[in-house]
């Protein structure tokens, strides 16, 4: 099932998110439904918050970018970069003090993209779908991806890494998005009055 994603000004996106304790069956349904979701609307990835759920659980899909990231760095794409992968409870325990740029965009945050720094290597450990615990070090288009999801985890926006400067030029079309007169090709939920 497609869920309507939720827009910049809704409040469940800057709440922190709870731990999620055990695995149900319906955690298995909202996972199914979260990739459904992120793959309607063309994403690498998806936080729970996003659709509404405020629980520590996002979903990477970065195959989108296989051609472009063989092109780039010259090396073959992870086998484990392959299919759609689940993050629960994910905690960042290292990252490395080499930052690199990179341009971010965001579902909740439609036609705004914007260079972001961030650390260029991190280690994180989550459990799978299964609740097996797991453990990855990851760099590039991965570690990139798994730091703005998790951020969402916080109710943190890539907007928030941005200069005071530049987000006060964005504001128009922050607005914009907020009142929903932004289209977008895939479904959004409108804020609560
Ligand atoms: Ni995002």
């Amino acid at each position: 099932m497609i869920l309507p994603i939720r827009r910049y000004g809704d409040p469940v996106l800057r709440k922190e998110a709870q731990e999620i304790t055990s695995n149900t069956p319906e955690l298995q349904t909202l996972i199914d439904n979260m990739f459904e979701t992120m793959k309607n609307a063309d994403g690498v990835g998806l936080a729970a918050p996003q659709i509404g759920e405020s629980i520590r659980l996002f979903v990477v899909d970065v195959r989108h970018y296989e051609e472009d990231y063989q092109e780039k760095t010259g090396e073959p794409f992870p086998d484990a970069w392959k299919e759609c992968m689940v993050f629960i409870n994910p905690e960042i325990i290292a990252e490395s003090d080499e930052e690199s740029e990179f341009e971010e965009g965001c579902l909740s945050v439609p036609d705004i993209h914007e260079m972001v720094t961030r650390p260029s290597k991190i280690s994180l450990q989550y459990l799978d779908r299964h609740f097996t615990p797991q453990k990855m070090e990851v760099d590039k288009l991965m570690a990139r991806v798994i730091q703005h999801e998790h951020d969402h985890l916080d109710g943190i926006l890539f907007l928030d890494h941005m200069s005071a400067f530049k987000r006060r030029m964005l504001q128009r079309k922050l607005r914009d998005i907020q009142r929903g007169v932004l289209e977008t090709k895939y479904p959004m939920a409108k804020l609560s009055a």
